[in-house]
C-alpha cells in the first residue's frame, strides 16, 4: 500500500511519457538581494552609484582599467562575505523531484553555494578572471583582489569573466532550449529590462506555466503569466512547498 501511495505522490510530477517535468529558472539580481548583494536599477541600486561605461564597458577596460578592477573587487569581496538566502535554497530542495536548469543573469555564486547542481551564468561569473585576449582561458579565483600585473598565461591582462555592455551574451544560444522545453518557467528578481536575457521569455512553449517573484512584478505584464509580488525568500519556498505538493 506504500508504495502505491508513494507511486502516486511521485506520477503527478512526471510527464506524459513518464519523464520529470522540467522547470527553468531565470533569476536576476533581485535572487540575491536578501543575501546583502545589491540590486542594480532598484532605488540607491549599482547603477544610481556608478555609471555603467565607466565601469562595465570594454571602453572603460581600455582607458581605465584600475578603475574596472576596483568595482569588480568590492563586488567580489562582498560575495565573499555573504550567503545563500532561504530562496536559493528553495530551489535546491526543487532539483530533487524536478529537472531543473537555473538560468541567471547573477554573476554571484549563491546558486551553486546553496547546492543547485545545474546553473548557467548569462552575464559572467564574479570568481573567474581571463585573459583580456583568449576569452578561452578562465580561471577560478580563490581571492577577492584580481590586480594590474596578474597575467594569463598567454601573458596577458586578466580580466573580470563578466560580459560587459556591449559585449555578446555568448550562453545565449545554450540557455534557448531549455526555455523551449520547460514545463515551468519561474522568473525571479530581475527587472526584465536588460536584453538578450529578457528576450529568453518569448522561446517558451504555450502550454508552459509561468510564474514571476518579484516585489514589483505589477510592472511586468505577459500572456498566462502569474505574479507573485514577493521576495524571492518568501515567494520562492512557498512555491517549491506548492510544486512539491
Ligand atoms: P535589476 O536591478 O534591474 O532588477 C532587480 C529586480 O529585483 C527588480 O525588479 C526588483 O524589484 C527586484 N527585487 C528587489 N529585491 C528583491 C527581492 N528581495 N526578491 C526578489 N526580487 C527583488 O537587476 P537585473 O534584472 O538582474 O548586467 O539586471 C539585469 C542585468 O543588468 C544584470 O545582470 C547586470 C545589470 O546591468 C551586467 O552587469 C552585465
Amino acid at each position: 500500500m506504500l508504495i502505491n501511495v508513494v507511486f502516486l505522490y511521485r506520477k503527478k510530477r512526471l510527464n506524459m511519457v513518464g519523464k520529470m517535468r522540467k522547470v527553468v529558472i531565470l533569476s536576476g539580481a533581485g535572487m540575491s538581494a536578501e543575501s546583502g548583494i545589491m540590486t542594480f536599477r532598484d532605488m540607491g541600486g549599482i547603477w544610481e552609484q556608478y555609471n555603467i561605461e565607466e565601469v562595465a564597458s570594454p571602453i572603460a577596460w581600455q582607458n581605465s582599467p584600475q578603475l574596472v578592477l576596483d568595482f569588480y573587487n568590492q563586488r567580489r569581496k562582498q560575495l565573499m562575505e555573504v550567503e545563500p538566502n532561504t530562496g536559493h535554497l528553495a530551489l535546491v530542495d526543487l532539483e530533487q523531484r524536478y529537472e531543473l536548469q537555473i538560468i541567471t543573469q547573477n554573476v554571484d555564486n549563491l546558486h551553486e553555494r546553496a547546492g543547485s547542481s545545474k546553473v548557467m551564468h548569462l552575464h559572467g561569473e564574479l570568481m573567474k578572471v581571463r585573459s583580456e585576449v583568449n576569452e578561452k582561458l578562465v580561471y577560478e579565483l580563490d581571492h577577492w583582489e584580481l590586480k594590474l600585473g596578474d597575467k594569463a598565461e598567454d601573458g596577458n591582462q586578466l580580466r573580470p569573466h563578466i560580459v560587459w555592455f556591449g559585449e555578446s551574451v555568448p550562453m545565449l544560444e545554450k540557455a534557448i532550449p531549455f526555455v523551449q522545453e520547460a514545463d515551468i518557467i519561474i522568473i525571479v528578481g530581475t527587472s526584465m529590462q536588460v536584453y538578450p536575457a529578457a528576450s529568453l521569455i518569448s522561446y517558451s512553449k504555450t502550454s508552459a506555466e509561468l510564474f514571476y517573484i518579484d516585489p514589483n512584478a505589477e510592472d511586468y505584464h505577459y500572456p498566462n503569466l502569474k505574479t507573485i509580488t514577493q521576495k524571492a525568500g518568501e515567494g520562492l519556498p512557498l512555491l517549491v512547498k506548492q510544486l512539491l505538493k
